[in-house]
Formats: C-alpha cells, structure tokens, sequence
C-alpha cells in the first residue's frame, strides 16, 4: 500500500532547523521523518553518490537502493549500514517498479541515460502509486516529458522535480536567484543568462555520462537570441571562460542542455545559452571531431553510442587519472542598466557535489517545499523561493568556491572574455 505524499506530513521543525543553521546541515538525529527513499540507479556513481550524501544529511532516513545487480547494491548497502537495503528493480518493468514502490516516500531516479529515452515509466509509477518522485534528468526532451505529466501529479498530490542534481539543477537555482535579485535593486530587465559547465574528464562519474555526453552531440543545440528560439550545431560556439579559484579559463562549446528552455520559458530571459567544456583539451577536440565527422543519427542511436562508450570508457578513466574530477558550475545573468551578475560554484569532484546536490533537493521534498506537480528547480512551486538558501547551502558543502550575486571582476582573474562574437 502506498503511503500518503510526504509534503502532507511536514515537519516543520526540520524546515526551521535546516533555516537556521549555517552551510554544515545538521538534522536532528531523532528527526521523525524516518521516511523511505529509493534511490534508483543507486548502484550507479550518481545514484550511490546521492543515497550516501543523504545517509549523512539525514540519518534517520531509510534509503532503499535500487538497481539491477544485486552484488554493486549489496556493497553500498554495507557501506551505508543498518539503515539501508537493496531492491532488485529494473525501470523497463513496470511491475518491477511498482513492486519496488510500495510503502516507498520518495523515489530519486538517477538510472540514466535520459537522452533518447520515449517514456517516463519512474515517474509514471511514481504518480500511479502516489510517491513523491526526484529525477537528475539531463536531457530537455525527457525533461518537458516528465512535465507533461503535471496535471496528473497535481491529480494524484504528488510532489516532482525533473531536472534536479547540480547541472541541470543547482545551476538552474542560481539562476532563478540571480534573475530575483536583479528585479528586486533595480538593476534592471535581465536579458541575457548564460549557463557555462566545466568537467575535468568524467569528473568521476559512471560510463552512463560519456553516453550522455556522445548523445548530446547528436542534438541540435535550442538556445534563445532576444526572444526568438534558434537552432545552432552541438559543441559549436566556443568561449573560454574564467571559473575563478581553483579552476581558471577553460572553453567551453553550445550543448542543448534543459536548463536554457526551462530557465527561457519560467524566468523570461529572452537570451539564454548552456556550454560545457571538458579537460584535458584534447577531449573537446575529441568532440568537435565526433561532431563534425559521425552523423547526427548515429549520434543519436543509444545501442550505437553504448558501443562507442564500452570503446572510450577504459582510456577516458585511465586519463582521468591525470585529469582530475573538478566541477565548476557559472551563471552570468546581464540586465538591461548594464550590470552584470554571476553565481560560481566549483567542487573537486563531479560525482560527489552531484550527490550532495541531488539530496539537497530530496530533503527539500521531504521538507514539504514542493508543491503536488511536476516542477523544474526554478519554479517557486518545485522550490519554494524561501528554501532556496537552504537547498543551496545543502548543495554547496565541500565546494572550493561558492558565491552569488557577485560582479565578474570580483572573482575572474581576468575578467576579459575571448570568443568568437556569439552573442548567444
Ligand atoms: N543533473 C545532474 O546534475 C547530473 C550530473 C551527472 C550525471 N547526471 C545523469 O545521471 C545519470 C547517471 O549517471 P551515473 O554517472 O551515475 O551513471 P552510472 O554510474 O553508469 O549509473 C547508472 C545506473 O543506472 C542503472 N540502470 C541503468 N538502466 C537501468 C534499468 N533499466 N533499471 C535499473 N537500473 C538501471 C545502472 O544499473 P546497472 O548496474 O544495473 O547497469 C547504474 O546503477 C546519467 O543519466 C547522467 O547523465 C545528471
């Protein structure tokens, strides 16, 4: 039997603990929502990620990870302790899924790839047996699918978040932040949002995000230009930009990435763009050429593109090594009085602050923040304007630079930009 949406068993002590306290969250150890989460994907670097970040958040939850090999989940489980368990689930078997939802709170759904993906069969579940649910979907048509099941999560009082994590994610909470706060001192209409990701390597995450990568170079990249939608091609467009501390100049290239059509539809910015850059070099260099030199559809082919992945994932963790699994997260928002404001955030691996991330916007579930729907990150109704400090905080521990609202020359070395004159 299902259990009632958490949001309708809210702990209000929780929320205002979480409120007070400063960027290390605490909960209570004896918190009385010792609700159960299933993690899915959790025997992936993600999904494993996630379900310990919020073993640590939050220990009196009880965290079912979920996945398809019984000796990955055992592993973590042994990790995680007592509080924990595995469930053999498969998200192609929907009696599978249902099976593994029953008296399930929240499910978060990390069992990639996205892309290339024609139905939404956790979120589905998620709805038909009334549990909150929370995706760490990258892709924007999965993305606006999970969507359009809104009406029917309001139907069923169910709580959903697509596009949770740290890129899509965080990235778009920053956003939504940096847009609030230029309307509110007068800065001006904000025109142009700019999302700029930079990864070293895999950044340590699983071989489901080279696949995620390679299907994206099999899409048109959408971005928007003073209101209008334009199409423009996949790791074009390159700018180097400055991360600050602890990650310096990097290019980065167009990627077609959901946070530019959320961020364009929900927060009114008529110019909005997503790029991405990689380390070492010549791993861009790689993508141009995958770009430039395979067709579009065999890009797009995910039996194809595995192929490709099981080919490049030994030589990329073996260059890993040497690379490292930075992350650094860059939101530049300008507005109309030409002034212009950034959010950075930059952690030392990829596959934990994604984990942290990703349980920052469970507990804000849990916590009663999201209202019944499905909801990107920068809607007030999927975070509540006034849990966002909290979820960004949460999200934050462990980085090696956080900061928002901050002018560029306050925190690039050299604040000059080198680009092609893309205005987008
Ligand atoms: N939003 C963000 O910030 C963000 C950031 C990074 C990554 N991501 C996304 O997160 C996803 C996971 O990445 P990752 O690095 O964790 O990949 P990973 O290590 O390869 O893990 C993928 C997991 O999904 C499981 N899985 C795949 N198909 C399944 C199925 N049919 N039923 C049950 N489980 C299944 C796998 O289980 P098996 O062991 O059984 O194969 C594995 O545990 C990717 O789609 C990636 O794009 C999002």
């Amino acid at each position: 039997m299902a259990r009632a949406p958490l949001h309708l068993k809210l702990n209000r002590s929780i929320v205002a603990y979480a409120k007070e306290t400063e960027p290390r969250v605490h909960l209570p150890n004896k918190t009385p929502l010792n609700s159960r989460v299933l993690v899915l994907g959790g025997t992936g670097r993600v999904g494993g990620s996630t379900a310990t970040a919020l073993s640590k958040l939050c220990p009196d939850l009880r965290i079912v990870v979920g996945g398809r090999n019984r000796e990955k989940g055992a592993a973590l489980v042994a990790m995680l302790g007592e509080s924990s368990e595995f469930a053999e689930v498969n998200i192609d078997n929907i009696k599978s899924l249902e099976a593994a939802l029953k008296d399930v709170d929240l499910v978060i759904h990390a069992a990639g790839p996205f892309q290339q993906t024609e139905t939404c069969t956790v979120l589905e579940a998620a709805i038909s047996t009334k549990t909150a649910y929370v995706d760490v979907c990258d892709d924007t048509s999965y993305a606006w699918r999970a969507k359009s099941f809104h009406k029917k999560a309001v139907a069923a009082n169910i709580p959903a978040i697509t596009t949770a994590g740290i890129y899509p994610g965080v990235s778009n909470v920053m956003a939504a932040e940096l847009v609030r706060a230029s309307r509110g001192d007068g800065r001006g209409e904000p025109e142009r949002l700019r999302f700029f990701y930079y990864t070293a390597g895999s950044g340590g995450a699983g071989p489901t995000i080279l696949a995620t990568s390679f299907l994206l170079l099999g899409e048109d990249v959408i971005a928007y230009n003073k209101g209008e939608k334009i199409k423009l091609k996949p790791y074009s467009g390159m700018l180097t930009i400055d991360f600050g501390k602890g990650i310096g100049k990097r290019d980065v290239y167009l990627l077609n990435l959901p946070e530019v059509r959320s961020a364009y539809e929900i927060l009114g910015v008529p110019t909005v763009s997503a790029r991405f850059g990689t380390a070492p070099f010549f791993w861009n260099w790689g993508m141009v050429a995958m770009t430039s030199l395979l067709p579009a559809e065999f890009l797009r082919d995910r039996s194809k593109v595995q192929k490709l992945v099981e080919l490049f994932d030994p030589l990329v963790r073996g260059i890993d090594g040497i690379a490292g699994e930075r992350v650094s997260m860059r939101v530049d928002l300008e507005c109309s009085k030409g002034r212009s404001t950034l959010g950075i955030f930059s952690h030392r691996s990829l596959s934990v602050s994604v984990g942290t991330a990703t349980a920052a916007f469970a507990m804000a579930v849990l916590e009663g923040s999201t209202q019944p729907g499905v909801w990107f990150p920068e809607e007030p109704e999927g975070i509540a304007i006034e849990a966002r400090e909290v979820l960004l905080k949460r999200a934050a521990q462990g980085t090696i630079n956080f900061v928002m609202n901050k002018p560029p020359w306050m925190v690039e070395t050299d604040p000059k930009e080198i680009g092609l004159g893309i205005y987008v």
